[in-house]
Order: structure tokens, then sequence, then C-alpha cells
């Protein structure tokens, strides 16, 4: 069939939304009608070249739709099924996935060539060429065509624009919080950087039962928002955060720190464990460019205070647990996803998207095909 879907065809060009071909579901793969997609910052690192990828290729890793043909094999969603999508594959049987790290499957080792899982071909072709998938999904996009590993069944009473943030920003702030930093009741917790993935570790925050709440962003309405999420304290800036968190928590520091900023960087790793307490946490989510990055850090410090510095990929979540779970939370009004929509785009404008994102407009925005 032909559909339509946003092509990044060399780093630093535009998003080219255009014609694509795209073949039957074969063994073990699905057929979806994306209905919403959210514009996430690490498609954004494909752009810059710094979240290295096979080229040309779809981009979107957040992404809600209905299954509409499932291929052989197929047999924990069918068709008119409503899915979110993982945005890592989990196969459930692999140490790390029967161990309930989903989101270190085994098989997330073959996402780097972007294409299907079972037999590393291309499902997509425009131009006359294969096209690569971000995350293996490649939501930019009208339909697509995943594996079954990706898909999430959930209900059908969620509107899709809500649900498909349930695929990456959500899963991502909110398991960061819990799950990668165990905050636990009256911690006190620092995100550094209040956009699609930090609100949501605001709220995650708030809903563990933290004390403070300081939320860093140099956007004053990103710190405005943060305060209705959750957030307790603002700062414009890591710098100015420190002191702020020295006087309010009598010198002791934040116990958990959350890094969701639009990129990593490795100079501001000292300034952020000053910011951390004594058997403190920080907890890295921001994606660095690729490659190894010099670091000065105080070893003596990160020893004597036992601090803990620790990655973590889409939560350190279980997707095919975590999704219809944190959806659960939605509806029980714990999570509040709706508000986080800054706006909605036809797929046409996706690169008016991303400007919004750049220049700080929006908290959340996404993409809705039929727009
Ligand atoms: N580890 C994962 O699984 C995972 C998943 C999703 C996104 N990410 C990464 O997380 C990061 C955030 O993604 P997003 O979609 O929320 O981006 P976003 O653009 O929506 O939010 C980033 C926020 O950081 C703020 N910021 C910029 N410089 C800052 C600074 N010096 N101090 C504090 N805040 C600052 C921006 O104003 C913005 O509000 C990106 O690097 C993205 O690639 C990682
Ligand atoms: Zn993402
Ligand atoms: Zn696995």
């Amino acid at each position: 069939m032909i559909t339509e879907a946003a092509v990044l065809w060399d780093r630093g060009e535009p998003w080219s939304v255009e014609p694509v071909e795209l073949d039957d579901p074969r063994r073990g793969e699905v057929l979806v009608r994306i209905e919403a997609s959210g514009l996430c910052h690490s498609d954004g690192h494909l752009r810059t070249g710094a979240l290295p990828s096979a080229l040309p290729i779809i981009g979107g890793h957040e992404g809600a739709g209905v299954v509409e043909r499932v291929g052989d094999g197929v047999t924990s969603v069918s068709p008119g099924d409503h899915v979110v999508f993982g945005f890592i594959p989990a196969c459930g049987r692999c140490p790390a996935c029967s161990t309930g790290h989903q989101n270190q499957c085994d098989v997330g080792a073959v996402m780097g060539s972007g294409l299907q899982i079972t037999d590393q071909t291309a499902r997509h072709h425009a131009r006359g060429r294969d096209l690569a998938l971000m995350c293996l999904l490649g939501t930019f996009a009208r339909h697509t065509v995943v594996n079954e590993a990706q898909c999430v069944r959930i209900g059908a009473d969620v509107p899709f624009e809500v649900a498909c943030l349930a695929g990456c920003a959500v899963i991502t702030g909110y398991g960061a919080t819990i799950y990668a930093g165990g905050v636990e009741p009256g911690d006190d917790v620092a995100v550094i950087g209040v956009g699609g993935v930090g609100v949501n570790a605001v709220q995650a925050a708030r809903i563990a039962g933290a004390r403070r709440i300081f939320a860093v962003d140099p956007v004053p309405h990103k710190r405005d928002l943060a305060l209705g999420y959750g957030a307790t304290h603002t700062s414009g800036s890591i710098d100015a955060a420190y002191p702020l968190i020295k006087a309010e928590t009598d010198g002791r520091m934040s116990q958990r720190v959350i890094v969701t900023m639009d990129v990593a960087r490795a100079d501001l790793l000292a300034p952020i464990l000053r910011l951390t307490a004594k058997l403190g946490r920080v907890v890295l989510v921001s994606l660095a460019a690729a490659g190894p990055q010099p670091v000065t850090i105080n070893l003596f410090d990160l020893t004597m205070r036992e601090k803990q510095l620790v990655g973590s990929l889409s939560g350190s979540a279980n997707p095919h647990h975590d999704i219809p779970r944190l959806l659960d939370l939605y509806r029980d009004g714990l999570l509040d996803l709706g508000s986080q929509i800054s706006a909605t785009y036809p797929l046409k404008q996706i690169n008016e998207g991303y400007s919004d994102m750049a220049d700080g407009t929006n908290l959340r925005g996404v993409l809705v095909m039929g727009s």
C-alpha cells in the first residue's frame, strides 16, 4: 500500500513528508494505522546526528493507533485493537525481559539498523530506497508495520493523542523517578529540565510522596507549568538551584536528581552532583551525543558521600506492564496527561512542531494524523 510518512534523508535536513510504499506485515508483524504521535526530543537528536542511526529513516517512536492487519503467528493483538508502542521491543524471554527489565531486551541490540527484527529487511520504501525506522517504529506516518513485540494493547476509551504519550514521555519520566530513582515518601527531588519527559518526572515525584520538588528549567513558562504538576520550588538554572536547594534543605541537598534536560552535557555533571545529597542518586535520562565525553567530577565527594549516578532507558520500565498501568493512573486522575499537549499538528506540519519545541513553546507537541 501507499502511505505517507516524515522521512529524514540526511542529517540537518528538515523532515520530508512524502508518499511511502509499505509492504504487508510478515510473520510476527502488525500493520498499524497511526492516529497520533508525540514529538519527542530524541527524534530531534536524529536530525542533529547526536543519536546515530541508519539513513534514510522515518522518525517517531511515541505513537498510538489501531491494528489494521496482523501477520502469521501474531497472537497478542487483533485487527481493531487500540495499541501504544513500546519504543524498545520486548521479546519476553531473554534474560533481561524474564527478570523484569523489558527496557533492556536483548532484541534491542538490532535497533540501530532500523530494520524489522525478524529478518533484518525493510517494509518501508521511498524513492527506490529502503527506509529505516526510528526505534523500529517510525510513528511519524499514517501507517507502519512493526513487530508484535512492540505493540501494547490499551483500552479504547483513551484518546489517541493522550495515549501516545505513555509510549515515551510518560513511561520515561515516571519510570526514571519511581523505578530508577526509587523516590520514597518524604524525599526531596530535583528535576533538571521540565519538558515532555521532565513534567512526568515531576508528577511521579508528587505521586511517590516527595516532600520538596525542585523544577529547574531556563524557560519561565515551563517553570510555571511545573508548579501545576506538583513542583514546590523552581529555578532557572542548575547554578541558581544550588543555593535554593541548600537553603530549603538545611544544606542536606536533594536525595534524588532526575536529569531530563534537552541534551546531556559532560560539563554539567559536576554541578548536578553538587545538588545531590549524601546517599543520593542522580538519574541520567537525557541523551548525550553518542561517543565518549571527558567528565570531571569530584570522585572524593562521590566516595565519601556515597552518591550514585545511574542511567535510565525508557524509565527502566516494562512497557507491556507499565503502559496500561500508567493509563490506569491517568483514568484515576493521578496522572494528568491531557494538559501536557501544548499543540497538535497535522503530519505535514511536523517541522513547525519541532521548531516550537526548539524555541521552548511546547511542553509536548503531538501529531494528529486525521487533522
Ligand atoms: N533515556 C530515555 O529513555 C529517553 C527517553 C525520551 C527522551 N530522552 C531524552 O530526554 C531528554 C528530554 O527529552 P524531552 O522530549 O522531554 O525534551 P524537551 O525539549 O521537551 O525538554 C527538555 C527541557 O530541558 C530544558 N533545558 C534546556 N537546557 C537546560 C538546562 N541547562 N537546565 C535545565 N533545563 C534545561 C528545556 O527548556 C526543556 O524544557 C532528551 O535528551 C531526550 O532525547 C531520553
Ligand atoms: Zn522519546
Ligand atoms: Zn527480551
